[in-house]
């Protein structure tokens, strides 16, 4: 069993996270590499990188809203380091890392047919606020997820 590195994600990151980002998602909801470098060096907001055996498997990008709370812009972990807590270690940093610059919630939008994210955040305790319509584009809804941060 390998263990899962985590650690601050840095501009040479920005390739790698851009490839899972186009894995995990269709064309037309898969990041473009503007969005990386917009967080991680116009704002410097909180992205963290997971690592086994010197890969990458996975990776969180933050950010947070004009009142302060944390926002998950997306968490990927690629296919075959899926269902090993890899995105759990992920969710934790995020969530710990907005704790302490003093967010009391978190939030995010993920599709409605993404069953596996939906299950996901139902574990890590993120309540269902309701559909955004066409978040995603025209006839692409998104579920407002948001969980209170233990502080
Ligand atoms: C959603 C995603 C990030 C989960 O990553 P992961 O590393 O596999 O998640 P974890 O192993 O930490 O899973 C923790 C819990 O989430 C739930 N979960 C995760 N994947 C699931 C699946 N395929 N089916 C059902 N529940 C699932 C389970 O409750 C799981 O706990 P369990 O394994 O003890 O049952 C991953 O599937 C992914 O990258 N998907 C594509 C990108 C995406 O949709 N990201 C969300 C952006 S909003």
């Amino acid at each position: 069993m390998s263990l899962t590195i985590l650690r601050t994600a840095k501009a040479d990151d920005i390739e790698t996270m851009w490839r899972i980002d186009k894995e995990c998602f269709e064309e037309e909801i898969a990041f473009t590499p503007d969005i990386f470098y917009y967080h991680l060096l116009v704002k410097s907001d909180p992205a963290f990188i997971a690592e086994k055996n010197h890969k990458v498997v996975g990776f969180v990008l933050t950010s947070h809203n004009e009142n302060g709370a944390g926002l998950i812009v997306t968490i990927d972990v690629v296919k075959s380091a899926r269902r090993k807590g890899v995105a759990s270690l992920l969710i934790e940093k995020a969530e710990n890392a907005h704790t302490k610059k003093g967010a009391l919630l978190m939030r995010l939008q993920t599709g409605i047919t993404n069953d596996k994210a939906i299950a996901f955040y139902n574990k890590h305790r993120y309540s269902n606020l309701g559909v955004i319509k066409n978040y995603y584009g025209q006839g692409k809804d998104a579920f407002l997820f948001e969980k209170r941060l233990n502080r």
